[in-house]
């Protein structure tokens, strides 16, 4: 069981998305056990500040080290020796999340997201803490939950046994080289759009054969990068 902890000045963004879905039935399946601790609640009283304004001046407020300190601090004063545990920041100076990495963390034991605010959060805490930068993209959000999610989503579908089979997350798009091929159901014709006649076949190698060409026309339309990489020679691996 994946324990996931996170720390966030607004547990009701966080609380309503891991309660449906696929993240809420691998906490039900009981492969993962989600933790949403409240900053406000470690910051000092009376005022409960969680920021302040930087040192050497600029706009915007920065994120206090001692309350996040203490929420990490309590979030890992359970962990077992051996357990594989990452501290993870999403922030947009990070490094692009890909595949590989929502794979790895798919194997750790313990995961701990610091949901960011205002301009950022104290060096200090990232300097200690955290063990992942991670960037979504390329553009700003406001605040650190929707990143989180993202990432966490990325992450818990990976878990063997949390989708049902196993197979439908490693023939995903990114899993391999190519993007996922097109997907067709019931009705055979729909608005005067029908299903291609290979997938109603039933002859399995052209409908791979038709499923590979489908992933490699939109790879090279949408993602020349990923479509290069592809037909790149392979290095031999020993
Ligand atoms: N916080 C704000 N923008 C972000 C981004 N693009 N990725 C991760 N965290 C963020």
């Amino acid at each position: 069981m994946i324990s996931v902890h996170l720390l966030t000045p607004f547990p009701d963004m966080v609380n309503a998305i891991i309660n449906e879905s696929i993240l809420k039935i691998a906490e039900k399946k009981e492969m993962v056990k989600y933790t949403v601790h409240n900053l406000f609640s470690y910051a000092d009283p009376p005022h409960h500040r969680i920021d302040d304004y930087p040192f050497g001046g600029g706009s915007g407020m920065i994120m206090k080290p001692e309350p996040l300190s203490r929420a990490i601090e309590e979030s890992t004063k359970d962990v077992n020796p051996g357990d594989r545990v990452r501290v993870i920041f999403p922030t947009p100076d990070g490094k692009v999340l890909s595949h590989a990495t929502s794979e790895e963390l798919s194997k750790a034991d313990r995961l701990i997201f610091i949901n960011g605010h205002y301009k950022g959060i104290d060096q200090r805490i990232r300097d200690r803490y955290v063990t992942d930068e991670i960037s979504i993209g390329d553009y700003v959000l406001t605040g650190g939950e929707l990143p989180t999610m993202v990432i966490l989503d990325t992450v818990i579908r990976l878990i063997p046994g949390v989708l049902n089979t196993y197979e439908s997350a490693e023939t995903d798009s990114f899993a391999n080289e190519l993007l996922d091929f097109a997907h067709y159901t019931r009705p055979e014709e729909f608005d005067g759009m029908i299903v291609p006649e290979i997938l109603l076949s039933g002859h399995h190698q052209k409908i791979a054969t038709w499923r590979l060409d489908n992933q490699l026309e939109k790879t090279k339309k949408n993602r020349p990068d990923l479509f290069k990489k592809y037909l790149e020679p392979k290095e031999e691996s020993e």
